[in-house]
């Protein structure tokens, strides 16, 4: 059985806590898009991991793990999440693979992504400043990128890195008027990176088809979220990558069509990092009251995640867009508490009313939020074990979630660790 995590909202979802626990009876765990901007956190009894490159199955030792060609792997991060494994005794020889395409983030693509962020002022799209957009335009330019593979020839690397390094400082000191980098010192780091990293790198391609054919279980793991997707998403204030189901194909190389099921990952409210727009935040003591009991604050950057109502418009849209089989809704237990919920379930726009979220900012920006208005429950639902045994307010909402985003809720958190995860078996609609 194949099967793909994805995001429904703008990140962030718990995505991480699913992959971990579908990936005990998964052999191979794939990351296929994005990058260092993701921060997938995994509670592990009292233990905490949070990682940024290494597909969240890493801490299962038994499942092998795949970073496929559409990630971009920033090195440095990828060693430290390595060795920080090794230290807590999780080893990943023999276990991981990286593909020989995926393209690396180097220095300069991170002063990049710092410098164009400083110089937009309030315009800024609030990135992770982890060197992803200037790595993916690299990728997309061809002619300056480098790519894992490009480490087993170190005299062309030498020779490429000089002819890169010399048109990035010229944009630097013309655009920035910053201080130039030196080709010598990247040339090193890759030199090392290189030892490092070699024996990991191969055609994960290959690798992926031999797996399928040997009838192995496989788990794709989408990073970010479908609102952050570069070509579904709230462009531009999203990330440089397909983070829809829909990158899953062309960021591992193996087709949809061998995935048995996509499963939607989303919070029981929304949560946004970085600027953009976002019809249904709570810029008020509510919003306040979902950051602090969900602890809403980013794993990468430890910046305040804006806060704000389920926005079943979203996600429905997500589900649409990604072909989502069932869903995740994560963070149940983080609503406890409140007098009264809501669910947007349409936006009214020049007069109209749409069901169907408009992924075009200047239409979003006009958006009026339908919304439909639901009791809450006071009692703490995080030892729930089973839905039968949630409040029936509890279970009102997660009834109205699955209507109106037309997907069956399957699994729901009602807390951060494995065990705090109810499993249902309704049907797909
Ligand atoms: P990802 O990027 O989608 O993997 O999500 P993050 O790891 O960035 O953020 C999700 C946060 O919510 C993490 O700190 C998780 O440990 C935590 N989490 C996941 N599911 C639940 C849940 O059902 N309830 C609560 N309270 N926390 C959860
Ligand atoms: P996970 O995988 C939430 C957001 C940034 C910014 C925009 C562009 O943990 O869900 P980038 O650095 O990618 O150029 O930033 O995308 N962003 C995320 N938000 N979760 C993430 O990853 C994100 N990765 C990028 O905050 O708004
Ligand atoms: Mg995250």
């Amino acid at each position: 059985m194949n099967r793909c995590v994805v995001g429904l909202q703008w990140g962030d979802e718990g995505k991480g806590k699913i992959v971990d626990i579908l990936a005990e009876d998964s052999d191979i765990v794939v990351r296929y898009n994005g990058g260092a901007n993701a921060g997938h956190t995994v509670v592990v009894g009292n233990d905490s991991f949070a990682l940024h490159l290494l597909p969240s199955g890493a801490i299962r030792p038994g499942t092998a793990c795949v970073i496929a060609n559409a990630v971009v792997v920033d090195p440095e991060t990828l060693l430290e999440e390595i060795e920080e494994l090794d230290r807590r005794g999780i080893g990943l020889n023999g276990r991981l693979f990286i593909s020989e395409n995926a393209h690396l983030v180097l220095d300069y693509h991170k002063k990049e992504d710092r410098l164009r962020e400083e110089s937009l002022g309030k315009k800024k799209i609030g990135t992770t400043i982890r060197g992803i957009g200037p790595c993916c335009a690299d990728k997309a330019g061809r002619s300056y990128a480098v790519r894992m593979g490009d480490l087993r020839d170190l005299a062309g690397l030498q020779d490429k890195l000089r002819t890169v390094v010399e048109y990035k400082n010229r944009i630097f000191a013309a655009l920035y008027n910053a201080e130039p980098m030196d080709a010598s010192v990247i040339f090193e780091k890759c030199k090392s990176y290189a030892e490092k990293l070699l024996p990991f790198t191969l055609d994960t391609t290959a690798y992926l088809h031999g797996a399928l054919a040997d009838g192995k279980a496989i788990l794709f793991e989408g990073a970010q979220g479908t609102l952050l997707d570069i070509d579904h998403g709230t462009f531009p204030f999203v990330t440089s990558s397909n983070a829809s189901s829909l990158g899953m194909p062309s960021g591992s190389g193996v087709p949809a069509k061998m995935v048995d099921e996509f499963i939607g990952v989303a919070k029981a409210y929304t949560t946004r990092v970085g600027a953009g727009p976002f019809p249904t935040e709570l810029d008020n003591e509510i919003g306040q009251f979902i950051r602090d009991k969900g602890y809403e604050y980013g794993t990468t950057t430890g910046r305040p995640r804006r806060c704000g109502w389920f926005d079943a418009v979203v996600v429905a849209y997500s589900v649409a867009v990604g072909g989502i089989d069932s869903v995740a809704l994560l963070h149940l237990d983080t609503l406890s508490g409140l007098d009264e919920l809501k669910i947007c379930i349409g936006y009214e726009i020049d007069g109209e009313k749409t069901a169907f979220f408009p992924a075009n900012i200047s239409k979003l920006a006009k958006a009026k939020c339908i919304y439909e208005t639901l009791p809450g429950w006071k009692e703490d639902i995080t030892q729930a074990g089973d839905f039968g045994r949630l409040p029936v307010n509890a279970q009102n909402y997660v009834a109205l979630v699955e209507k109106s985003i037309k997907a069956p809720v399957k699994m729901i958190g009602v807390g951060p660790k494995r065990r705090q995860t109810i499993f249902r078996n309704v049907h797909s609609r």
